[in-house]
């Protein structure tokens, strides 16, 4: 069996079962190339501190640099006693460059080096996160800027409510994915601080510059505590979060295109739905459902991670280990949901008559009231007085819009002849709509524009 790095003080073997539980190489492999950047970085500031020469700063970087092209070539070859990217890494180096590679850890633990890690790897990630929300916002905005002439009806209690802009609707989505491009953003500065330096929990004996590795690395920052900078996951957890409500708020977009997929308001593109195995004439919405469906890994994923961190004594513990299979699978489900939303919206064609059709007058029976709020009747009464044109219409069984102006004066004199033409009018009542955040047009027109100033300014 391969000598473990950790090996001196044992004489006894690992239980193989012991050994594959241990084992996190399967999973943290995907880190192989910030681990042998952050070593890059510790070669050259342990050479600054004066605990290697520069001769052998130089052979642990071309070593470093092997080992990489092994990765990147794909010809690494794992072995039995890497347990995890960090062994593998150190042990492949010993064998290419010999006994310098064992200078590279001093003063190191593999505990300030994984949080190093997993803080490089995420910070790549939400950079790639936060592309693929920018485009899936732009192509957002394109659909709502190309049919901002079209309404449909908006909804309560999924009852008929009053109505709106197809474009409004887009952009209520819109708004709250803004809000977790702006969360995603605002999290980045936490991620990016450096913890290495900070040994196994006490410190860094030989005096390391942690200002030199922070810029080498790139971080904003520097871990403020060393015994917080080895077991801090909050940046995890934070993300873990972060991606909990994002796929939430895609959650609730898919509710909707399957609701009116269904009323056939919208025509889903073959692209994003599947047939049935059985019954010939089925297209579903399995896009839209997956999506629905993966906000309940999301939340697993942040909930449980959160229960991993809950308790844990002071410092590291390897249950912190835990981190990584929700922190991987949560980037990753993030990436293609929001590849697939981008997909949806971007080939999505609203079905003009089919959403004219669920458009039907009694959403007007608010714009009725207001009609004589604009005569100087209180909406109180107003309210009533239109509720009371509801009721009449519905026992003579007629749309609302079809009871005469002399039907309405009998309920408030202050009806006049030009009901038909100023309230029956779904265009007019959405164009009242036009104080900042409404459904008229240049509202929409407004936060449209918004969106788009925020994301090209990003
Ligand atoms: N594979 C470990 C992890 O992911 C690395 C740190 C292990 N440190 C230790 N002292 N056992 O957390």
């Amino acid at each position: 069996a391969t000598k473990k790095l950790w090996g001196g003080r044992f004489s006894g073997k690992v239980d193989p079962i012991m050994e594959k539980f241990n084992n996190s190489l399967v999973f943290d492999r995907r880190m192989w190339a910030v681990d042998l950047a952050g070593s890059m970085a510790y070669a050259k500031a342990i050479c600054l501190a004066g605990i290697i020469s520069e001769a052998e700063r130089d052979e642990l970087l071309s070593g470093l640099l092997k080992v990489k092209a092994e990765w990147a070539a794909d010809t690494f070859v794992v072995k039995d006693g890497d347990e995890d990217i960090h062994t593998a890494n150190e042990r492949r180096l010993t064998e290419i460059i010999g006994p310098t590679g064992g200078k590279l850890h001093t003063g190191r633990s593999r505990n300030d080096q994984v949080a190093t890690d997993v803080r490089l790897y995420l910070r790549e990630e939400t950079r790639r996160l936060r592309s693929l929300l920018v485009e899936l916002l732009h192509t957002m905005t394109s659909l709502a800027r190309e049919h901002l002439p079209l309404l449909m009806a908006g909804f309560t209690h999924l009852q008929p409510a009053q109505p709106i802009r197809f474009s409004h609707w887009v952009m209520s989505h819109a708004a709250a994915l803004l809000r977790d491009l702006q969360r995603l953003v605002d999290q980045e500065q936490r991620i990016n601080v450096l913890p290495l330096g900070s040994g196994a929990l006490a410190g860094h004996a030989f005096g390391i510059d942690r200002e030199f590795l922070r810029q080498e690395l790139g971080f904003a920052g520097v871990s403020l505590n060393s015994l917080d900078a080895v077991c801090d996951r909050d940046f995890i957890a934070e993300f873990l979060s972060w991606a909990a409500l994002t796929t939430v708020h895609l959650s609730q977009v898919a509710e909707d295109l399957i609701i009116y997929n269904y009323t056939k308001q919208v025509g889903l593109s073959d692209a994003y739905s599947t047939g049935s195995s059985l019954m010939p004439q089925k297209k579903n919405p399995d896009a839209l459902e997956l999506l629905r469906g993966k906000a309940g890994r999301a939340l697993g994923a942040a909930t449980g991670f959160l229960a991993t961190l809950k308790g844990l004594p002071r410092s590291y513990n390897k249950d912190l280990q835990e981190d990584k299979e929700p922190l991987f699978d949560t980037i990753d489900t993030m990436v293609a949901v929001l590849q697939i939303t981008t997909g949806v919206f971007a080939t999505l064609t609203p079905n003009k008559e089919a959403l004219a059709a669920q458009l039907v007058p009694e959403m007007l029976a608010t714009d009725l009231a207001e009609y004589l709020v604009r005569k100087g009747v209180p909406f109180r009464e107003t309210h009533h007085i239109s509720g009371a044109a509801v009721k009449l219409a519905e026992e003579r069984g007629v749309p609302l819009s079809s009871l005469t102006a002399g039907d309405l004066q009998a309920l408030h004199p202050c009806f006049g002849e030009d009901v038909a033409e100023e309230v029956w009018s779904y265009e007019k009542s959405v164009e009242r709509k036009n104080a900042p955040g409404g459904t008229a047009m240049a509202s929409v027109r407004a936060q449209i524009d918004a969106v788009e100033s925020y994301v090209t300014a990003l």
